[in-house]
C-alpha cells in the first residue's frame, strides 16, 4: 500500500536513554493530530526497549537501524530479527553507511530483507549512488544494480510491503561517506529523475499497478525548509531524515509539511485513518 512515510534515522547520535525517551516523547505528542502520515524513528538498539515503552500507546512507530538474517545463534555483535520484532514495526536495510562503510553487499541485504518480510517487519530498503558514480554517468546503473540485487524475483505480495528510500550518498550529511565533496540535498529535479528511474524499474519488474502502490521516500540533508519542494513532487512519498529528526522542533515541521502537501495529491494513499488535518 502506498503510504506517506516520514522516518527519523537517529544513527549513533543519541547515546543516552533519558535523552532518547525525551525526544521520542516530544515527537509522539506532536503527532497526536497527524495520522495521515506514517511516522517512525530509529534510535540505537540499546535505546529501543525504553523508547518502545514510552511511545507504545502513541502513533509514533519504531524502526531498527539494521538487523541480521539469522534468527538465533553464535553471531557475536549481531541483532536478531526476533529481538527486533518485539520492539519495532520497521527495519532500515541497505543504508549507505553499512553498505559503504562496512561493506554490506546487495546479496547480504537481500537475505535480511527476506527475513524481515518473513517475520512481519516492514523493510525500508535504502538505495543511492555516490558523487563519483553520478559524475561518471552511472546513477541509473547503480540504482538498477541495487534494486535487482535485493528485489529481483520477489513475490508481488511481499514487494508491496516494502518501502524504498532513495538516499543519494552525496546528499547524506556524513563526512565519512563524502570526504571530498560538498554535501547538499538533491534538487527537486534530481530527486524526481531518480525516483522515476526507481519506479520505472519497479514497473518493469512487477508491473505498473504494483509499482504505483510502493512508497519511495527521499533521504539526504532533508530539513523543514527543503522538505516543502521535495515533498511537493508526485514521485516522492515521504522522507528518511537523519540530523533533522533529532529533535521534535526540527522533525515535526517536516511531518506537517508532508501531511499538508500529500493529502491533496491525486495518488491513492488509502490511509487507514484519514480523519485529521494538522492544526498549526
Ligand atoms: P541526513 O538527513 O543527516 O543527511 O541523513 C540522511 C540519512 O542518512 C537518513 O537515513
Amino acid at each position: 500500500m502506498r503510504r506517506i512515510v516520514i522516518g527519523g534515522n537517529w544513527k549513533m547520535q543519541v547515546t543516552s536513554t533519558t535523552e532518547a525517551v525525551s525526544i521520542a516523547d516530544d515527537i509522539a505528542q506532536g503527532l497526536s493530530t497527524l495520522s495521515s502520515v506514517h511516522v517512525f524513528i530509529a534510535p540505537s538498539f540499546t535505546e529501543l526497549y525504553s523508547v518502545n515503552k514510552a511511545v507504545k500507546e502513541t502513533q509514533l512507530k519504531l524502526a531498527g537501524q539494521n538487523m541480521y538474517y539469522h534468527e538465533k545463534g553464535a553471531f557475536t555483535g549481531q541483532i536478531s530479527p526476533l529481538s527486533l520484532a518485539n520492539l519495532v514495526d520497521y527495519v532500515i536495510l541497505g543504508h549507505s553507511e553499512p553498505r559503504r562503510i562496512f561493506g554490506e553487499t546487495d546479496e547480504f541485504i537481500r537475505q535480511k530483507l527476506l527475513k524481515a518480510l518473513e517475520i512481519g517487519l516492514i523493510p525500508v530498503l535504502c538505495l543511492g549512488e555516490t558523487a563519483k558514480e553520478r559524475e561518471e554517468g552511472n546513477t541509473k546503473a547503480i540504482l538498477h544494480q541495487q534494486l535487482a540485487g535485493s528485489l529481483k524475483g520477489l513475490q508481488i505480495e511481499k514487494m508491496k510491503m516494502i518501502i524504498l528510500a532513495y538516499e543519494p550518498v552525496w546528499a547524506i550529511n556524513n563526512k565519512f561517506l563524502n570526504p571530498d565533496t560538498e554535501i547538499r540535498p538533491a534538487t527537486p529535479i534530481e530527486a524526481n529523475e531518480t525516483h522515476t528511474i526507481i519506479r520505472d524499474w519497479l514497473k518493469n519488474e512487477f508491473g505498473a499497478p504494483v509499482a504505483e502502490e510502493i512508497s519511495i521516500i527521499y533521504g539526504g540533508s532533508m530539513n523543514a525548509q527543503n522538505a516543502k519542494e521535495l515533498l511537493a513532487l508526485d514521485q516522492i512519498d515521504g522522507g528518511l531524515i537523519g540530523g533533522a529528526s533529532l529533535s521534535a522542533e526540527k522533525f515535526l515541521p517536516i511531518i506537517r509539511t508532508a501531511a499538508h502537501l500529500l493529502e491533496n495529491r491525486s495518488t491513492d494513499y488509502r490511509w487507514e485513518s484519514n480523519t485529521l488535518r494538522f492544526d498549526e
